[in-house]
């Protein structure tokens, strides 16, 4: 039976040490032939780059064969259910499917009609697992150990599977995640602190994740202008002052939006790093659920 990766909940503690000693190792060794022979295939529905370019690179990088499957010129488009794709290419042999999609659950509905090990690049509002593994690799490598070190969550949470996965695993490992938001932005229930005002919470904070305005999600705009909303919770060096605070994204940025120019050229930014690390990550997660199961 394969095994999934639909949320971070399927893997133990254990398991992400492991992954990320692997992840380690392939920062520095370049390539490796350990998927020869294996096909991975990105199914992508909704629109991505660095995730499933990511998942492509770190495909080659195992030596795999991977296919990526462009939402348009896929058979949806023409009126095909998702799980009668992936069984068409789960019958061309994959060992994995990453999955995109912009309805919640979907990696997992689709698990149920393929051999392979389904892995979720994204659905909906609800989990991004692999970008929630690679952001704990990134804090770990910044800041050293995690535990009782606060990190601030910045922006449109409440529409961002980023945010979800991340809150889940961040606390799980130990850390103090606290939202920070407009009030449209934020959760309906949160399980963690939230303000709405995050020059309360900077001080004594390691690291702030800022988020993407998820306007694709939103009914109706929410904020006046983007403008307005950068008022409030853009991250400027100037609001960073000269403290010891690490600054990651995951991508895509609204530049002068979300960060601005220079938070992301300061050394604090570790935006590109996630991005490096990411490959190495999808590397270890992708050996493991295709040579394992
Ligand atoms: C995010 C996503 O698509 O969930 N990007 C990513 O995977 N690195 C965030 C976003 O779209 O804002």
């Amino acid at each position: 039976m394969a095994r999934n990766l639909t949320t971070t909940a399927d893997l133990t503690n254990a398991e992400i040490e492991a992954i990320f000693e692997e992840a380690s190792g392939y920062l520095e060794s370049e390539t490796n032939q350990k998927l020869r022979g294996k096909l991975v295939i990105n199914i992508f529905f909704e629109n991505s780059t660095r995730t499933r370019s990511s998942f492509e690179v770190a495909s080659r990088r195992l030596g795999a064969e991977v296919v990526s499957l462009d939402v348009a010129s896929s058979s949806e488009s023409k009126g095909e259910t998702i799980h009668d794709t992936a069984a068409n290419l789960d019958a061309m042999g994959a060992s994995a499917i990453v999955v995109r999609h912009k309805n919640a659950g979907a990696p997992k509905l689709l698990s149920k009609f393929v051999k392979a090990s389904v892995i979720n690049g994204g659905d909906g509002a609800h989990a991004h697992p692999t970008q929630a593994l690679l952001d704990l690799f990134t804090l770990r490598q910044a800041i050293g150990d995690v535990r009782g070190r606060k990190i601030l969550i910045v922006g449109d949470i409440r529409n961002s599977r980023v945010a979800n996965s991340a809150i889940k695993l961040l606390t799980r490992f130990g850390m103090k995640v606290v939202l920070a938001a407009p009030p449209h932005f934020l959760p309906k229930r949160a399980n963690v602190k939230t303000t709405w005002n995050i020059r309360d919470e900077l001080d004594g904070a390691s690291a702030i994740m800022s988020l993407r305005t998820q306007t694709e999600r939103h009914e109706k705009p929410i904020y006046a202008s983007l403008s307005d909303y950068a008022a409030n919770f853009k991250i400027t060096k100037d609001l960073l002052g000269d403290r010891d605070i690490f600054v990651m994204h995951p991508g895509p940025v609204h530049r002068n939006i979300d960060l601005d120019d220079g938070v992301l050229s300061d050394p604090r930014s570790l935006v590109l790093r996630q991005v490096h690390n990411g490959v190495a990550v999808r590397m270890a997660i992708l050996s493991k659920f295709v040579l394992e199961y």
